[in-house]
C-alpha cells in the first residue's frame, strides 16, 4: 500500500519552489538531487510537484508498465504551437492511430534506402571543407542534418526552400523557447505583442510546410517520407488530413535532425579529447571501408564505430531529460504519485550511475564492446527513451550518425580550438553554449 508521504527532495523557494535551480544549472542540479536524496526524489517548480526518478526499475515502470496511466509534461505541451498535434506531443488513440500510419515509413528496410542520400549530402559538404579551416563543427552537422531531413522528408534540394523553411523556423522556435521561460505563460490566444508574434511565425511556417505538402501530392511513386505518409492507410482506408500531415512532417523534421547533429557534434568534441580512441576508429575505417563511402551494410561490421557513437550518448546524450504527468493517482517506488504530478526522468543523471557504468564521467568506446548492453537493466541506458513513446526515428538516427561520422573521419580529423570545455546550454535537446570551434585536419 503507498504511503502518503512525498519522497525526500531538497527544500525551494515558497512561490517557485526549485524552479530558480533547474533554470540556473538544470544539469548539476538533477544529479545533486539524485545523489543526495536517492532514486525517488522531488521538488517544486512553482505550485507543480515534480518528482525525479533515477531507478532503471521505476523508470521502466514510468515508461512502459504504467506508459497508459501518463501523458506527455507540461513541458512537452508547450511546445504544441509549433508541433501542433503531430508524434511528439498528440495523446490517446489519435497518438495511437498516427503511431500506426506513420510506423511502416521507418521499418528497418526503408531506412536503409536513404543512405546514399546521407552519404551523398556528406560529400557535398566535404568538398567545401578545407584543411586549416576554423570552423564550428556543431553548425556544420546541423546544416547537414537539418539538409538530410529535409531532402528524406520532403525530397528538398533547392538551397532557398532550404532557407525559407530554416529561417522561418528558427523565429517561431525562438518565441517558443522564451515561452518556455515564464512560470505561467500567457494562454496563446492572449493578444500580447509576444503572442502575436509567435502566432504570425506559425503561420509564416505553416505555409511553407502547405507548399511542401501541395509538392509532394504532384509526386508519383516519391520515396521521401511525406510521400510514404500521404499514402499510408488506416485498417478503413482514412488517410492523415493535410493538417495531420503538417504537423507529423514538422515533428519528424524538429525530433530528428537537432538530435543527430549533437551526437555527430559531441562525438567529434570527444575523440578530439581522445585521440587513442579516434586511432582506432581509424583503423576500424581502414580496414572496412578503405576510402569507400559508407553503405547502410557497412554498419554492422563497423563495431567500434558503433561503441563510439553509443558512448557520445552516454555521456553527453541528447536528449537529456523526459517527463510524464500521472493522470490518476498511482504507486511508484512505495509512493503515491497523484494525478497531475509530474514524472522526470533524467538521462544525464541515468548514463552517470556509477552502479552501471564505473568511471562515469570518462569516455571509453571500451565500456561497449564486451556485452555490457545486455548485462544493465534495460533502463539504465535510453538514449532514445523506451515503451509506446520510444523514439520512431532511432533506426534513421544510429545509421546516419554511423554514416557520417565515418565518411567524415576519413577525410578530416577535428582539432578543438576552444579554451576550456564546451560549455552546455540544457535546452529541449543538450545543445553546446558556442558551439564546437575546431580547425580541420586532413586524414
Ligand atoms: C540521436 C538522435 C535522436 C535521439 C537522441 C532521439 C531521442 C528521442 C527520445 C528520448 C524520444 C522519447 C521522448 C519521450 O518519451 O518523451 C524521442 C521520440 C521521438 N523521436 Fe527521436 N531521437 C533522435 C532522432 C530522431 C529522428 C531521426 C527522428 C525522425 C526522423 C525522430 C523522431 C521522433 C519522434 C516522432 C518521436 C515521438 C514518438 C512518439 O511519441 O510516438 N527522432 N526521440
Amino acid at each position: 500500500m503507498p504511503t502518503s508521504t512525498l519522497p525526500p527532495g531538497p527544500r525551494g523557494t515558497l512561490v517557485r519552489g526549485n524552479l530558480g535551480q533547474f533554470t540556473d544549472r538544470r544539469l548539476d542540479f538533477f544529479l545533486d538531487v539524485a545523489r543526495e536524496y536517492g532514486d525517488i526524489a522531488t521538488f517544486r517548480f512553482g505550485p507543480r510537484r515534480i518528482f525525479l526518478v533515477s531507478h532503471p526499475e521505476l523508470i521502466e515502470k514510468v515508461l512502459v508498465t504504467d506508459a497508459r496511466h501518463y501523458v506527455k509534461h507540461f513541458g512537452a505541451r508547450m511546445y504544441k504551437p509549433v508541433l501542433g498535434n503531430g508524434l511528439v506531443t498528440s495523446e490517446g488513440d489519435f497518438w495511437l492511430r498516427q503511431r500506426r500510419l506513420s510506423q511502416p515509413a521507418f521499418l528497418k528496410s526503408r531506412v536503409q534506402a536513404y543512405a546514399p542520400v546521407m552519404a551523398d549530402l556528406t560529400d557535398r559538404m566535404l568538398k567545401a571543407w578545407t584543411a586549416g579551416t576554423p570552423i564550428d563543427a556543431h553548425f556544420e552537422f546541423s546544416s547537414l542534418t537539418s539538409a538530410i531531413a529535409l531532402k528524406t522528408l520532403f525530397d528538398l534540394d533547392d538551397a532557398g526552400d532550404r532557407g525559407r523553411f530554416t529561417d522561418t523556423l528558427r523565429e517561431a522556435f525562438a518565441l517558443m523557447s522564451d515561452r518556455f521561460r515564464t512560470l505561467v505563460p500567457l494562454p496563446l490566444w492572449f493578444p500580447s505583442p509576444a503572442n502575436r508574434k509567435l502566432r504570425r511565425a506559425v503561420a509564416d511556417l505553416n505555409a511553407v510546410l502547405d507548399g511542401f505538402i501541395a509538392a509532394g501530392k504532384k509526386r508519383t511513386g516519391g520515396t521521401d517520407l511525406l510521400s510514404r505518409l500521404l499514402t499510408a492507410q488506416d485498417d478503413d482506408g482514412t488517410r492523415m488530413t493535410d493538417r495531420q500531415l503538417r504537423d507529423e512532417a514538422m515533428t519528424l523534421y524538429l525530433a530528428g535532425h537537432e538530435t543527430t547533429a549533437l551526437t555527430l557534434s559531441w562525438s567529434w568534441y570527444l575523440l578530439s579529447q581522445h585521440p587513442e580512441a579516434e586511432a582506432k576508429l581509424a583503423d576500424e575505417w581502414q580496414t572496412v571501408l578503405a576510402g569507400r563511402t559508407p553503405t547502410a551494410d557497412d554498419i554492422a561490421h563497423l563495431p567500434y564505430t558503433e561503441a563510439v557513437i553509443t558512448e557520445a550518448m552516454r555521456v553527453s546524450p541528447p536528449v537529456y531529460l523526459i517527463g510524464r504527468e500521472a493522470t490518476t493517482d498511482l504507486e511508484l517506488g512505495g509512493y503515491r504519485v497523484r494525478k497531475g504530478y509530474t514524472i522526470f526522468m533524467s538521462q544525464w543523471v541515468s548514463h552517470r550511475d556509477p552502479r552501471y557504468f564505473p568511471d562515469p564521467e570518462a569516455f571509453r568506446p571500451e565500456r561497449w564492446l564486451d556485452g555490457l548492453a545486455k548485462r544493465i537493466p534495460k533502463y539504465a541506458y535510453y538514449p532514445f527513451g523506451g515503451g509506446p513513446r520510444v523514439c520512431i526515428g532511432n533506426t534513421f538516427a544510429l545509421m546516419e550518425a554511423a554514416i557520417i561520422l565515418a565518411a567524415v573521419g576519413q577525410k578530416f580529423r577535428f582539432t578543438y580550438s576552444g579554451s576550456g570545455p564546451p560549455g552546455l546550454s540544457p535546452q529541449i535537446t543538450l545543445l553546446p553554449e558556442d558551439g564546437i570551434p575546431a580547425v580541420l585536419k586532413q586524414r
